[in-house]
């Protein structure tokens, strides 16, 4: 249970972040929403967190790769709710492209959002965890940044990176005994994978269809209340990269 406990989820509005913000909640955990762009959206994942559960949640709007704002809007968080105990670095996007030809801001926004916000949620977070003698970090990766994949050379980097990422922390941090870890999800029917069902991909996925949000946000859960287990990279998969 993490009654009492606060969760930052970032990109919380939709997809795993809203199935990871709802599964903390249901563990009775207070929940900050992260949310880029859609304030309706993040506001309703906060609604429904309170109503079905009964815990604390509100909606903060904030680009994660930029340093200053994730600065500002965990300090905002640590006003509202005390602290942070539990960090789920979700948000993320795409701008797939062959690497002959993709666009250099292709290459730098992916960066930017995918493993540079997992580095200022992380750096702003910290020393709230050292503070607090303990705390959690999970961060979603993807089983490109572990097999690759064509046309995705810029997210597969930033995913690959968040590993790379997650196990210096955990070593750096485990002193303190904070715990870093990452999920790896292979194929999730969420707003992002919606043109990609048909593909060949799909199809070779061993448990033979696509996961769920929930089941990601399954091991997201597992890996925030694990006390022994840090620097590891859980996939979520169906066996498509093992
Ligand atoms: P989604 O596109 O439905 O949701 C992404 C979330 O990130 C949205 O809430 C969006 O507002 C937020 N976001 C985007 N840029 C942001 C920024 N600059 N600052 C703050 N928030 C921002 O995607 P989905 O599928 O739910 O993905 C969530 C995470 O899981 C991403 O990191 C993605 O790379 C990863 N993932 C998804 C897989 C899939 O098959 N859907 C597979 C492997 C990993």
């Amino acid at each position: 249970m993490l009654k009492g406990k606060v969760a930052l989820v970032t990109g919380g509005s939709r997809g795993i972040g809203r199935a990871v913000a709802l599964k903390l909640a249901s563990l009775g955990a207070d929940v900050a929403v992260v949310y880029a762009g859609n304030q309706e959206a993040a506001q309703g994942v906060c609604l429904e967190c309170q109503e079905r559960y009964g815990v604390k949640a509100q909606a903060y709007r904030c680009n994660v790769a930029d340093f200053g704002e994730a600065k500002e809007t965990v300090s905002q968080i640590k006003k509202d709710f005390g602290t942070v105990h539990i960090l789920v670095n979700n948000a993320g996007i795409t701008r797939d492209g062959l690497v002959a030809t993709m666009g250099e801001q292709a290459f730098d926004d992916v960066l930017a959002v995918n493993l540079k916000g997992v580095f200022n949620m992380i750096r702003h977070c910290s020393g709230l965890f050292i503070r607090n003698r303990g705390g959690s970090i999970v961060s979603v990766s993807s089983v490109t940044g572990i097999m690759g994949n064509a046309g995705q050379a810029n997210y597969a980097a930033s995913k690959a990176g968040i590993i790379g990422l997650t196990k210096s922390v955990a070593r750096e941090l485990a002193p303190r005994g904070i715990t870093c870890n990452a999920v790896a999800p292979g194929f999730i029917d969420t707003d992002m994978t919606k043109d990609l069902q048909d593909s060949p991909l799909a199809a070779s996925i061993p448990l033979g269809r696509m996961g769920t949000p929930e089941e990601v946000a399954e091991a997201v859960a597992f890996l925030a209340q694990a006390s022994y287990i840090t620097g590891v990279v859980l996939q979520v998969d169906g066996g498509i990269a093992m």
